[in-house]
């Protein structure tokens, strides 16, 4: 077999064989044979000629095998996952994982940290003082069987050629192809051991595929992926035009998401919670109410001992920024539009995310949403709240958020946030 060979067989747009995959991949996660270039070149390749359906199911298959796969069996619950392409203020997973756990399955959510402008889990957890990222296997599966639920890192052997990859394709310019994109994720997802997965495929400018017919195709291709490997999987569609509830920014998040287990919390926040927890607890086979679980905070009890099993303190206080600025309605009217990537960008900057894996995030940095599409304004009144450590982000931050904040003399058309629903 000759990595060569492999590249043109795609640069060309035939069908890679299932040797040719099996092989490049195998070697391609050893490292040593396959150079980063060649890896690179077949990414690029199959960015411009795709996969065929089954093609991509043994790509994927190659990259589950290319490590470790968890054996949950012993948990004693069904067990369930959710996963999210990512979204600005996309917090669902605080709240989610505690909820379907107190439902009565065990969630296991391997998460990975935020890259770019859309926030990652593990960093919001992470603000939590004393909580830890890490879990061996065997603790995992003792907290699974015992509280429910576990946030964790996903350790290294875990489709470790995809791993690989995804560092390559981002600084290739290939991140943004559904093949690419469902093998990837899907590979770390049936790699879990889950039985079963909900995908929320995110919509809207703020979404890594913003147009609605990729979205449902990157969703279609993922459950497929799924099912084809024994993982029950159903995806919903949902609405990223704007931010998810009223913060972005990891302490400001968990302080939002707790709110929402204490029965309180932004009605958008809630709504995509329960209606993702709702195809969790179905896909899993449970009998259990969702909303009824929430308002009786039996979920926010498991909140508490998931994050104590983790080293960390529920009822510690998290940080706060010591910097706060706003930004102000230029008019008076009505909120149309608060563009989602703006604000992802401007969080970013802001310190909450990082550019480069290794970098560091703060906690405390972020932004408050004080209106939401459709509420009155009046010209000067907050609209943002910038929170920082280091005020000389400031000015970055504003930047990015030139021209996010449209005021018009109409409500805008209301969208729904479930915008569609894909199963097989
Ligand atoms: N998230 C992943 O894990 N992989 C991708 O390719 C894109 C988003």
């Amino acid at each position: 077999m000759d990595a060569v060979e492999v590249i043109r067989t795609k640069r060309d747009g035939r069908r890679l064989s299932d040797e040719q995959i099996g092989w490049f991949i195998g070697r391609y996660a050893e490292g040593g044979e396959i150079a980063d270039e060649q890896a690179a070149a077949l990414a690029m390749a199959i960015f411009f000629n795709g996969m065929e359906p089954d093609e991509l199911a043994t790509w994927t298959r190659a990259m589950v095998d290319s490590g470790r796969t968890l054996d949950l069996s012993g948990v004693g619950r069904p067990t369930v996952d959710k996963h999210s392409t990512g979204g600005v203020g996309d917090k669902v997973s605080l709240v989610l994982v505690p909820l379907v756990a107190a439902c009565g399955a065990a969630v296991p959510q391997l998460s990975g940290r935020g890259l770019g402008h859309t926030g990652g889990t593990l960093d919001k957890m992470e603000s939590i003082p004393g909580w830890s990222a890490t879990l061996e296997p065997d603790a995992m599966i003792e907290v699974l069987r015992t509280v429910g639920g576990v946030i964790a890192g996903a350790t290294a052997d875990l489709a470790p050629a995809d791993r690989r990859l995804y560092a390559l394709r981002d600084v290739t310019s290939t991140v943004d192809s559904i093949p690419l994109i469902a093998s990837s994720i899907m590979s770390k997802k049936i790699a879990e051991g889950t039985d079963a997965l909900v995908l929320d495929v995110k919509v809207g400018s703020g979404a890594f595929l913003p147009e609605v017919d990729r979205a449902r195709e990157l969703a279609r291709t993922m459950v497929g992926l799924g099912e084809k490997n024994g993982v029950r999987t159903v995806a919903l569609l949902t609405a990223m035009h704007t931010v998810l509830g009223r913060t972005a920014g990891n302490a400001l998040e968990v302080a939002e998401s707790v709110e929402v287990l204490d029965g309180g919390g932004p009605a958008d926040l809630v709504e995509v919670t329960l209606a993702l927890a709702r195809e969790m607890v179905d896909v899993a086979g449970l009998d259990a109410d969702p909303a009824e679980v929430l308002a009786s905070g039996r979920a926010r009890a498991v909140w508490d001992d998931m994050v104590r099993a983790q080293g960390g303190d529920p009822t510690a206080p998290l940080q706060v920024a010591p910097h706060v600025e706003t930004v102000d309605a230029p008019a008076s009217g009505v909120l149309g539009r608060l563009d989602c990537r703006s604000v992802g960008i401007a969080v970013w900057r802001l310190g909450a995310g990082r550019a480069r894996k290794e970098d560091p995030v703060s906690a405390s940095a972020g932004i408050v949403c004080l209106a939401k599409p459709g509420d009155p304004v009046e010209a000067g009144q907050p609209v943002l709240e910038l929170h920082v450590e280091d005020p000389s982000r400031f000015a970055a931050a504003r930047e990015a958020l030139q021209g996010a904040i449209e005021v018009s003399d109409e409500p805008p058309t209301p969208m729904p946030l479930i915008v569609d629903r894909i199963a097989i």
